[in-house]
């Protein structure tokens, strides 16, 4: 009889963890594993090791961090994308990615089945499953979290245990963590009770403030078309930028929310959220964008992008409405172009300079000093008309 087999979306973590021998367990002979490098705790060495020691009959490991940055996370930060205003997304953008290697990983080995180990309550096995669907809507897709018998995270600890499976947690330090470039998300533990405070052991990217430097750093950002391209005078790829900004501005404590979020399936949950490089650049962007853009486009833009984060978090990244926002956001690009300089000190992001020759302030217009060339009667006229349509009386 032909072997029973299955390439599942590995992470190294609890879950995927115990997912490798409870398929064994049913019914599959091999499990392949595959697994995105998006930047995440385990090294692509680690992540090789632990697969086959849990079983795994091979882990394929794809470093596709080049790909998020350049594909999702450009095109979300020319956006500004924000989640219920706290959270940078993260993890949504790797989900949809993930998911695209996942099916060419299954067509490449010849299996009609995927699994991944989402939980039954959480958005990425929402955002893994629809892409997949949207993909390749023949595959099979068995996410074991939503049968299996080990309902908690300590009865899938006390499970790894029992079969010496290579895991890190324990019941202390018990947070699920997902990390990849763009930022850090850690739940459950002691952060489900919403009156405790965020434990020390959860700062990962970032410095608590009372540990932060007592001067300053200052960061100079080039734009081009919306784009980052340079730090502090040095040209550097999207990516490096990324990797610089979040020593720099974690250091400094900044980029850490502690949210509590409207998942897809209904349900509120507390999560925190640390991201310094994507926090630094948003908000260096919306900067400039203010000083390029003319107000239609940028209060346009701020309702595109509620929907956009809102597709984004609900996995629907491969969606006509999502490309043809993209498409607006592109235009909206075109003078982005020019620089923010920004103090970075205890957990705050201050904008000391700006710079761009596309500039649609007006200093002539903008001045109460002598060179002010405003024609200040014409004002009065202006508001008669632009009163007429209010006035009731
Ligand atoms: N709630 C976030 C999201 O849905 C993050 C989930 C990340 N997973 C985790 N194990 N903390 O995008």
């Amino acid at each position: 009889m032909e072997k029973k087999k299955i390439v599942l979306a590995y992470s190294g973590g609890l879950d995927t963890t115990c997912a490798i021998p409870w398929l064994k367990e049913h019914g599959y002979d091999e499990v392949i594993c595959f697994s995105a490098n998006l930047g995440s705790e385990f090294s692509p060495e680690d992540l090789q090791e632990r697969g086959i020691k849990t079983g795994a009959s091979k882990v394929i490991v794809k470093d596709l961090r080049e790909e998020l940055a350049r594909d999702f996370l450009i095109p979300g930060l020319k956006a500004n994308l924000i989640y219920e205003n706290k959270y940078l997304l993260a993890t949504a953008y790797g989900r949809p990615l993930i998911a695209k290697y996942l099916v060419d990983c299954a067509h490449e080995e010849g299996v009609n089945t995927v699994g991944h180990g989402c939980s039954a309550k959480g958005n990425d096995q929402v955002r893994l499953d629809v892409t997949v669907k949207m993909l390749d809507p023949k595959l099979k897709i068995v996410a074991p979290l939503r049968y299996w018998e080990l309902k908690s995270r300590e009865s899938e600890i006390e499970y790894a245990e029992k079969k010496q499976l290579p895991i890190r947690l324990t019941k202390e330090k018990i947070y699920s963590i997902d990390k990849n470039i763009w930022g850090i998300a850690v739940e459950c533990g002691a952060l489900e009770n919403l009156a405790n405070a965020t434990p020390d052991d959860s700062y990962v990217m970032c410095n608590r403030i009372e540990n932060t430097p007592d001067t300053p750093d200052f960061v100079k950002i080039e734009f081009l078309k919306g784009v980052p391209v340079a730090l502090n005078g040095k040209t550097l790829s999207f990516l490096e930028i990324i990797e610089a900004l979040n020593l720099l501005a974690g250091k400094h404590g900044i980029g850490r929310t502690d949210m509590v979020e409207d998942r897809i399936v209904g349900i509120k949950s507390r999560e925190i959220y640390e991201a310094p490089a994507g926090w630094t650049l948003i908000q260096a962007h919306k900067d400039l964008e203010s000083i390029v853009l003319d107000r239609e486009t940028l209060a346009f833009k701020e309702i595109v992008a509620l929907k956009y984060s809102q597709m984004l978090y609900q996995g629907l990244w491969y969606t006509r409405l999502r490309e043809s926002m993209a498409a607006f956001v592109d235009k909206t690009q075109e003078k982005v172009t020019g620089s923010v300089t920004m103090k970075l000190f205890k957990g705050n992001l201050i904008v000391t300079s700006r710079e761009t020759p596309y500039s649609m302030y007006r200093m002539s217009m903008a001045t109460y000093g002598n060179e002010d060339e405003y024609v200040r009667e014409n004002a009065e006229a202006f508001i008669d008309l632009f009163a007429m349509p209010f006035l009731e009386k």
